[in-house]
Order: C-alpha cells, then structure tokens, then sequence
C-alpha cells in the first residue's frame, strides 16, 4: 500500500511543530517599513532585507505609478515573444554600469537568476565547486544543471584549492565553476573574493558571485565584487532587486557574449512573463539613486553599527557579520522560536531562523537594521533585547 497525501502532510508537519521546524507565518498588514502592523499591534522591524528603505520610497513610487500609466500594469509576454519594453532595455543598461560590467540581464527573481544562468552554462560533463553555506537557489540551480556538484568547506581556501586541483587533474571534466554568495545571508560574513579569483586564474575555474546581499551595501552600494576591484574577474555577477533595491527581480552582470548566451538560453528568461513595467522604471530609479548618491548607504551602516555594539555590549553572540546582517546566535530551535516570541512580545520583529535555513543546533534570530530605523527605534529594540535576554538566561 502507498502512503496517502493526508498521510504524509500530517506527519510531516506534525514533526515540523513538535521539533520547533515549523514555521507560522504571519500577514503584515501595510508596508514593509522600519516598523509593521502585524494584527492591529505595531512592532520595530529588524527581519526584512529593505537594506535602504527604498521599498516605500516616495520617488521610487511616482516612477512606479507614472509607469503604470505609460505602460500598464504587465509586460504582456515573455520577453522573446514580445514582452521586451524600452522599460526592460534601459534597467538593464543601468545595471551594467551600476555594475561595471559590459551588460546586463534582468530576471523575475534573484532566485530565478540561480536557475536559468547556472544550467545555461554548465552541464552533466562539467563539475561545479559550490561554497556548503550558498543559498538554497543556487543550490537548487546546480542541481538543475545536472553538472557534478563538489561541496567546498564555508570559505576555507586551502579546500577550495585542494577540490579544484582534484577536478582539473582527473580530467573528468569539460569546466569547472565556483559559486559563492558575495556575502553570506544567514552569517554576514563577506566571501574572500581577491583569493577566490587567484585560485579561480590557476585553475582556469569559472567564477559566479551571487551578490544578493551585496549590492546597495558593500563597495559604496555597488556590490561586492566592485568592493574588491575585481568587475573584470569575476565571470558572473548575480544579484536580486528585491532586497537593497527594494522592488523585485534579479540580475546577472558580465560580458556582451554571457548575456547574450542567456538571452537565448536561460529558460526563465524564454519561458516566464518578463518583469512588470513598474518595476522595471522603479528599480532603473533605485539603480540611478544609488549611483548619485551614498547617503542611504552611509545611513544603512551607521545603524547597523549601532545596533552591533549595543548587542555585542548586552553579551550577545551576535557571530561574524562584517555586514549590516546581524545574528544573534541561540543555538536551541525551540529556545530561538521562544526567545523571537518574547521579542514580539515586547514590541520587536525579529525572526527565528532555525534547521533548514541554517545548520541544527544554530538557531538565530537575525537583526536587519536599515538605513529607514531611527536611533529611536533601535534603542527601543535594544532595551527589549536586554530583558527578554535577562529572562532567558541568554546573556
Ligand atoms: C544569495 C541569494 N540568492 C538569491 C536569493 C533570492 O532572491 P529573490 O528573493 O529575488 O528571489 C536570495 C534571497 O534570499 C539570496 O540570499
């Protein structure tokens, strides 16, 4: 007899929820700023990647609305078919300077960028090297290649070096690929992209940085790459435009020659709806402002500074973040989830991140400050973070 589908969800997620896996999602209603209404009680926001606050800014949302009146509200096809607007091929100039970068592609999603770039490329008589703390997209994307996977140990050169040797030399393989976050979004912590290149120029390696928690903060808002100089060695830059950005979508950056391969190759660009016009002005508007100017940057950063020093004052693990994105490590699954209730019972927004999204036994909630938060607000945080943690017995 073959279990049924009741069968299955019901004890699936039942050990979901007696192991503290499982997660209750909640309906913030109105925007997503540096504070939410969640049921009619209002919190301080420290879980959404809304780096700059651009999600609710005033300029991006006439850009947004004179679109929609210029354009509509959809694009009306794929983009081969004949949903390429002029809206779509001025982002994508944008961000190819934005980048530094001789041109650009724009996808529905930072996640759909993972699936169409990396198996555009790669393939089952390749190998690709993936850091073992990469996103679960670029994850999934390797998979799709079919290519030979080859976990790399979280940022540890001398592994990379060794498993990079190993696939050249066995001759195994027509290419090799090395996939790194640009920086790590459950840690914070920055790749180390000046020695990833020099192995990658040893061993011939293609390189592919997926920049999602990146750009709008490292390298003055450019990114990552750009942080370290390194525009003209890295093969790949990706990136999603639904975080610092603030709008949705995701990129990838390279070569004329890459970005017209995935033009006629990467399957969500062929076979899915191309961005809304709206989003397409209001991102090519986010692009252009951080271009002009650092202010949200220097804002973003002078925050998330504050609120590191206040917690690693208060005795928090708060891990090696060397980015705005701040853990604050627990450890225990069902003591994260208890210790982000009473969070929200105090006023503060900040989710439990627990097994899969990070290893067991490394439960975290995790702290976005944005350039949006006051002083104010962080203070208010702080003080909740003070008692909850005396409570707890955390600090
Ligand atoms: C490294 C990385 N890549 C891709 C994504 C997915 O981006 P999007 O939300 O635009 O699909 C994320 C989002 O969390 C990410 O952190």
């Amino acid at each position: 007899m073959v279990q049924s589908l009741h069968g299955f969800l019901d004890e699936n997620i039942q050990y979901l929820k007696d192991n503290g896996l499982y997660n209750e999602i909640d309906i913030v209603e109105g925007a997503n700023g540096p504070e939410i209404t969640i049921n009619g009680e209002k919190y301080i926001n420290l879980s959404s990647n809304n780096y700059l606050g651009l999600a609710t800014d005033e300029d991006l949302k006439k850009v947004a609305k004179e679109a929609i009146d210029h354009y509509g509200v959809g694009a009306g096809a794929v983009r081969t078919i004949n949903g390429t607007l002029d809206v779509h091929e001025t982002l994508e100039n944008t961000l190819a300077e934005f980048k530094g970068t001789e041109a650009a592609i724009a996808y529905q999603s930072g996640f759909n960028c993972n699936m169409a770039a990396i198996s555009a490329v790669m393939n089952k008589n390749d190998a690709i090297l993936s850091d073992e703390l990469n996103h679960a997209s670029i994850i999934d994307g390797c998979r799709l290649s079919k290519a030979k996977i080859i976990r790399v140990n979280h940022s540890d050169m001398d592994d990379l070096r060794q498993k990079a040797k190993e696939a050249v030399e066995s001759g195994q393989y027509n290419k090799v690929m090395y996939i790194t976050d640009g920086v790590f979004s459950m840690d914070g912590d920055v790749a180390k992209l000046p020695e990833i290149v020099e192995i990658a120029e040893e061993f011939d390696l293609i390189t592919y940085v997926d920049d999602a928690h990146g750009s709008g903060v490292m390298g003055k808002g450019a990114g990552t790459v750009k942080h370290f100089g390194l525009q003209d060695k890295i093969d790949f830059q990706i990136g999603t435009l639904s975080k610092a950005i603030g709008v949705v979508g995701g990129y990838v950056a390279g070569t004329q020659e890459l970005i017209d391969w995935l033009k006629v190759q990467s399957r969500p660009f062929l076979f899915s709806t191309s961005l809304t016009p709206e989003s397409s002005a209001a991102i090519t508007a986010a692009v252009r402002k951080l271009m002009d100017s650092t202010e949200l940057h220097d804002k973003l950063w002078e925050n998330a500074n504050y609120l590191k020093d206040g917690l690693k004052e208060l005795g928090y693990d708060i891990g090696e973040s060397a980015t705005p994105i701040t853990p604050v490590i627990i450890g225990d699954e069902k003591q994260t989830q208890e210790f982000s209730k009473r969070l929200k019972d105090e006023g503060v927004y900040v989710k439990s991140i627990v097994f899969p999204t990070v290893p067991r036994g490394t439960g975290r909630v995790r702290n976005m400050p944005t350039a949006a938060h006051t002083k104010e607000m962080l203070d208010e945080a702080l003080e909740a973070y003070k008692k909850v943690g005396k409570e707890l017995g955390v600090i």
